[in-house]
């Protein structure tokens, strides 16, 4: 057993109550072929991965977040070809946006076929899967045998982590290894689509944005998600949450009720001039929506462990990602 402070040969420490954090990918690959729990990199957000193909590893995904049976997982692999065992039908349209947008912040729901477990998909008869796009990631899942199922790695209901360092601060004590991808550069969830009649249909807004899509398939139906829809069991309304109460509308009112230097102001390219300086900051000031997704999370946790009581977001422009990082917030404040 290593003792805490001891340096490892791939430039990490070991800290009982720590996961190391290393970029080394033949590491990861066998605590991955071992049943363990790795933290990986993705454009998106970090994931909490282990073997898709073996039950007591995918288990122990739900036990370390603390995570409902009912919300199902995303199967990733680094093609479409390896993901084909586990469907059984591939809508044409499916096709062409594997081909446009893989690797990329995709993700598709496809008839399963039996070689993935009902724990996997919580009994659905639909597989969610996706071709990350990270460098490492893709190396490591080269490197395996097996499909990876990963959720975010994040508490269940609490942000989604863009950083190896984030992933450390709530999930370090139960799982041994982070690989270190640096900071996620999409910064928000895939977006996920499904079939209806071979006709797809956006289930949640993500980091693809919509216009992309219609470019691709032509016009497309969005489903607001919700506990009742059943497409989409994991699709909570309030979710994405930080600890303090999130307010998106009425800043007057919740000045009022909190005091201006108790509110922490997350704003899109300009600073509201109700509300001292130092407790505001800007997801892009040069309007940049993509720059936007990728500071949305980090953002959040800084203001969520700054000194004010409460946190006021202000909504973007319905547009580009604008979409999907207003998703997040409105969920955050639900
Ligand atoms: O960007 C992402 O998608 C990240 C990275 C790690 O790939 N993963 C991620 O996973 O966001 P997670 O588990 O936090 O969110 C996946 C969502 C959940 O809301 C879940 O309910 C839904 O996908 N989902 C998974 N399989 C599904 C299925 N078969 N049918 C409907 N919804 C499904
Ligand atoms: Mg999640």
């Amino acid at each position: 057993m290593p003792t805490n402070g001891q340096l490892y040969a791939h430039g990490t420490y070991f800290c009982a109550t720590m996961a190391q954090i290393g970029t080394d990918i033949k590491y990861a690959k066998l605590l991955l072929e071992a049943g363990q729990l790795v933290g990986i990199p993705t454009e998106t957000v970090y994931g909490l991965a282990s073997n898709a193909l073996d039950q007591d590893a995918v288990l122990e995904i739900f036990r370390v977040k603390d995570r409902p049976k009912f919300d199902p997982l995303i199967v990733h692999a680094d093609s479409l070809q390896k993901i084909e065992p586990f469907v059984r039908h591939l809508p044409e349209a499916a096709r062409v946006l594997a081909d446009r947008f893989w690797p990329g912040p995709l993700t598709l729901l496809l008839p399963k076929s039996g070689a993935i477990s009902d724990l996997v998909t919580a009994g659905l008869d639909t597989v969610a899967v996706r071709v990350p796009d990270h460098p490492l990631t893709l190396a490591l899942l080269a490197s395996l045998s097996f499909p990876l199922a990963a959720p975010s790695a994040n508490p269940f209901g609490y942000i989604s982590p863009t950083t190896a360092q984030h992933v450390e601060n709530q999930l370090g004590a139960k799982i041994k290894y982070i690989l270190d991808g640096g900071q996620s550069g999409v910064g928000i969830e895939s977006t996920i689509v499904g079939f209806e009649h071979n006709q797809p249909v956006v289930y949640r807004l993500g980091g693809l944005a919509l216009e992309e899509i219609e470019q691709a398939v032509g016009r497309v139906r969005v489903v607001a998600h919700s506990t009742s829809n059943p497409q989409a069991p994991g699709m909570l309304k309030s979710h994405y949450s930080p600890r303090k109460k999130l307010f998106i509308d009425d800043l007057a009112g919740v000045i009022a009720t909190h005091g201006a230097d108790q509110v922490g102001f997350l704003g899109f390219a300009q600073p509201s001039t109700k509300l001292p300086l130092a407790n505001q900051m800007l997801l892009s000031a040069s309007h940049d929506y993509g720059q936007a997704a990728k500071h949305l999370f980090e953002y959040l946790r800084t203001l969520d462990g700054a000194k004010v009581a409460v946190i006021f977001a202000e909504l973007l422009p319905e547009k580009g990602l604008g979409r999907a990082i207003n998703d997040r917030l409105r969920r955050a404040a639900a």
